[in-house]
């Protein structure tokens, strides 16, 4: 938070607002651009923060890398995960034995929604006999003061469950973790091989300063520095309605029958914050987005050598659209790596491939590229029939099957006029244009 403020990213809201709709109002018109700091929480002592990984620059900054090395540093922790060490922590400043979900200022975002959601938590189980672990972020569904319904996609999470329910156990011990590192976050977010436990990979992204705490009432880590702990049990036995949720795609997603979780302990700071993130917003489309972007990027350099970057865009919802600006050294190169894209994150849509000059992260540069260097009857990859998101509400969302469209905005090898002319700038002038973009808070 420190860190935060003394980098201007941060602003402290001191008027009087409500957990219900008028938090998530402002996180809404902040869009992550700033983190938001509410002071003044109606019907709580607790203050409430949103927003805190809402740009890729201050991720990129809580991981201490530039964008280049952003693949390699991560693509390194997941291969060398270093164990935790486990101990006590701030968080185990109160234990309390008999909590309620309604002592906690849990935001209901959306003016449909069925109620508060947990949005922020990342979670930590482990398999049975307790040799492996799992970390990754569900939303929680509050129903009552000791009930909440969890939406578990079938990927490590499911897997426990499903080992659990072999194993003859009726429920799963986990912890919900909130107020965390932007790392452990990142981390909940990738797809680290199952029985690699993404705490670990984050104690390596944070050169071994991570540590865990053992949870009081369920068998389960958390992070020992975190704000908040809730002790929870999912209930194997239980399944209950969950949704409809706004989901990153900015559209309601369906109600489903997924498991009931229930409350059974909770850990925290004396004084601590509880950590909000708005469904659909950038923090939420770039947590998701990211972490997708290591694999993609290991796919694409079976390809082509040189990757200049991956952008899982905002606006395709960290989700759909995919933009690779890479080397290319043969014609046939950009379809192999817009098949490559598509083979890596089987939920795209849309593949865009541009040269090494286009930065994939300026979408005005990307828009250029495809205005003048693609043609529609040559360079277009249409995948009819194929399996795309459950978040695409142009697709058909049960069976997950749509279209997958590439767009190859690469100029033709050794044709003339593709280039974008440069300006030759002397010393004198680039000092008179710093001092002005100074004054202009450029
Ligand atoms: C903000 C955020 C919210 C998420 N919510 C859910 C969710 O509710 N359910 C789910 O199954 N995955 C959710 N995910 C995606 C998983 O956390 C992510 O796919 C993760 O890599 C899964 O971990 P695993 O590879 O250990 O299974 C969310 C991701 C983010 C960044």
């Amino acid at each position: 938070m420190n860190g935060l403020e003394a980098a201007g990213e941060l602003i402290r809201v001191e008027e009087l607002m409500s957990p219900r709709l008028d938090i998530s109002a402002a996180l809404q018109a902040f869009d992550g651009k700033k983190a938001l700091l509410f002071e003044n929480v109606k019907g709580y002592d607790t203050q409430v923060v949103g927003g805190v990984c809402g740009t890729r620059a201050r991720i990129l900054g809580a991981l201490g890398v530039d964008e280049g090395d952003l693949y390699s540093h991560l693509q390194h922790a997941i291969g060398n995960p270093t164990p935790c060490e486990v101990g006590d922590g701030p968080v185990k400043e109160v234990v309390v034995d008999d909590p309620k979900l309604s002592d906690f200022p849990i935001l209901t975002h959306f003016g449909d929604d069925p109620g508060p959601y947990i949005t922020s938590a990342v979670l930590h189980a482990r398999s049975p006999d307790g040799s492996m672990g799992n970390v990754s972020f569900h939303r929680l569904l509050v129903l009552d003061d000791r009930r909440m319904g969890i939406r578990i996609v079938p990927r490590h999470l499911y897997r426990l469950t499903q080992m659990a329910r072999e194993a003859g156990q009726n429920s799963l011990d986990v912890s919900v973790s909130m107020g965390l590192s932007p790392v452990v976050s990142v981390v909940g977010a990738l797809p680290a091989p199952f029985g690699t436990c993404e705490f670990d990979v984050a104690n390596t992204l944070l050169g071994g300063g991570l540590k865990l705490t053992e949870c009081e009432h369920v068998d389960a880590l958390a992070p020992a520095d975190a704000e908040l702990v809730l002790e929870c049990r999912i209930r194997l036995d239980e399944d209950v309605a969950e949704g409809p949720f706004v989901d990153q795609s900015g559209t309601y997603d369906i109600q489903r029958l997924q498991p009931a979780v229930e409350l059974v302990g909770a850990m925290h700071r004396e004084d601590y914050i509880y950590q909000a993130l708005l469904p659909s917003s950038a923090e939420h489309k770039l947590l998701m987005g990211m972490p997708r972007e290591v694999r993609i990027y290991e796919y694409v350099r079976n390809v082509v050598p040189t990757v200049r970057g991956v952008n899982m865009t905002v606006g395709g919802m960290g989700w759909l659209h995919c933009v690779v600006s890479f080397e290319k050294f043969r014609e046939g190169d950009p379809k192999n790596v817009l098949m490559a894209i598509f083979a890596a994150h089987p939920s795209l849509k849309h593949a865009i491939a541009v040269d090494s000059d286009i930065d994939p992260y300026d979408m005005e540069q990307v828009e250029w590229a495809i205005a003048t260097r693609f043609r529609g009857d040559e360079d277009l990859l249409v995948i009819p029939k194929v399996r795309v998101s459950s978040l695409d509400p142009s697709s058909d969302q049960e069976k997950e099957l749509g279209c997958k469209v590439g767009f190859d905005a690469t100029k033709p090898l050794g044709k003339e006029g593709f280039e974008r002319p440069t300006i030759p700038v002397s010393e004198e002038v680039r000092r008179i244009l710093e001092k002005y973009s100074k004054g202009a808070g450029a």
